[in-house]
């Protein structure tokens, strides 16, 4: 498969489970969390479904596309390790989805990366909150699910907070 194809595929399994995630929370009461904002790309997917009120993007600089700008309030910056467990402390469980996109190129930083992100994540979501990941993730509070909608395998991993 050519880079590009590759690439389709993975905006294409993005927009196909946040646009599940958003037809079953749309009605929920509770916030969204972005980890991971990039070029917002995503970030405004979720925003032209949900609304930018209850979205809360994460990341440790905005590089996103100025039309993709979460509002100031709304956009966390800084390191995750550091934003994510103060955000839980101040929002204990008050997230009804997470879409973390934060996977990194290097194995190593990847596999610690993932463990951080699974530790805090539990902290953040409500029970029965549903977490969409681009890498694979690891806690007994975070159930896996089947993918709801038909991707590639191992493209996404979806969780439900215990
Ligand atoms: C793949 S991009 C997200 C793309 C985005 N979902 C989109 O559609 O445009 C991942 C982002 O996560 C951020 N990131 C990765 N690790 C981070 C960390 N430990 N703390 C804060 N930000 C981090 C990077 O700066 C990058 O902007």
């Amino acid at each position: 498969m050519s880079r590009l194809d590759s690439f389709i595929r993975r905006l294409q399994a993005q927009r196909d489970v946040l646009n599940w995630a958003m037809g079953v929370i749309g009605d929920k009461t509770g916030l969204v969390l972005e980890i991971g904002l990039g070029n917002g790309r995503t970030y405004d997917h979720l925003r032209s479904g949900l609304g930018a009120e209850r979205i809360y993007a994460f990341d440790r600089a905005n590089n996103a596309n100025p039309r993709s700008y979460p509002p100031a309030d709304r956009l966390i910056l800084g390191e995750f390790a550091q934003t994510l467990p103060a955000f839980a402390a101040a929002h204990p469980g008050g997230a009804v989805l997470a879409h973390s996109d934060a996977g990194l190129g290097d194995p190593e930083a990847n596999a610690r990366q993932m463990i951080m992100l699974a530790d805090v994540l539990p902290l953040l979501l409500a029970p029965g909150g549903i977490l969409f990941s681009d890498q694979k993730m690891s806690h007994p509070a975070l159930l896996p699910q089947p993918m709801p909608v038909p991707i590639p395998p191992e493209r996404y991993f979806m969780y439900i907070r215990a």
